[in-house]
């Protein structure tokens, strides 16, 4: 008898939920399901710490590399978690500054597709750099502004 109640429960549940996503344009399923899509965004230490890396972050590099960092299995590599990055910051810089267009592995996987040049600064590659290595989770140190003063700033 309860599990009869509980699956009728169920059933009224999901037809409400049905009705309201398709009846409402507003993001209330979002809401209901407790995470809305600003807090996916910010809740995270780098946001308070790097605020214009998070910015740079938030408006050229989630396209790609998702608001997880997690990137796109063969496509976009990880940014999370990624053995390529934490191994060279400089590089990460440098790619950021002047895109990046060679067979790279990260984490065992295989990438190809070029990335073209994201920021013009040094400033812009430190700041963001310094937040990727400090979001999600990871903890990859920071990169100084003297550590890449070597680096020039190639367009072609
Ligand atoms: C249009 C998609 C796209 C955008 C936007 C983009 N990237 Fe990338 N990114 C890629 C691709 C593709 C690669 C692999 C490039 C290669 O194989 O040469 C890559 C590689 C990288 C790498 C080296 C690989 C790794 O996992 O460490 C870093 C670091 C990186 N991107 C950071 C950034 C940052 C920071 C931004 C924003 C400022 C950004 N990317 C914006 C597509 C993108």
């Amino acid at each position: 008898m309860k599990t009869k109640i509980l699956f009728i429960s169920l059933i009224i549940i999901g037809l409400g939920l049905t009705a309201i996503s398709t009846t409402n344009n507003d993001p209330v399923i979002v809401k209901n399901s407790g995470i809305s899509f600003s807090q996916v965004l910010q809740d995270d230490d780098a946001d308070a710490k790097y605020p214009l890396g998070a910015n740079i972050y938030k408006t050229k590099c989630i396209a790609c590399h998702q608001a997880t960092g997690e990137g796109m299995p063969g496509v976009f590599p990880p940014l999370k978690d990624a053995d390529y990055l934490f191994a060279d910051k400089v590089r990460a810089v440098t790619q950021v500054l002047n895109g990046s267009n060679e067979e790279m592995v990260v984490n065992g996987v295989s990438y190809t597709m070029p990335m073209t040049p994201q920021v013009d600064s040094k400033e812009d590659a430190v700041a963001v750099i310094n937040y990727v290595l400090n979001s999600w989770g990871n903890d990859g140190g920071t990169v100084t502004m003297e550590e890449v003063k070597d680096v020039k700033i190639i367009r072609e």
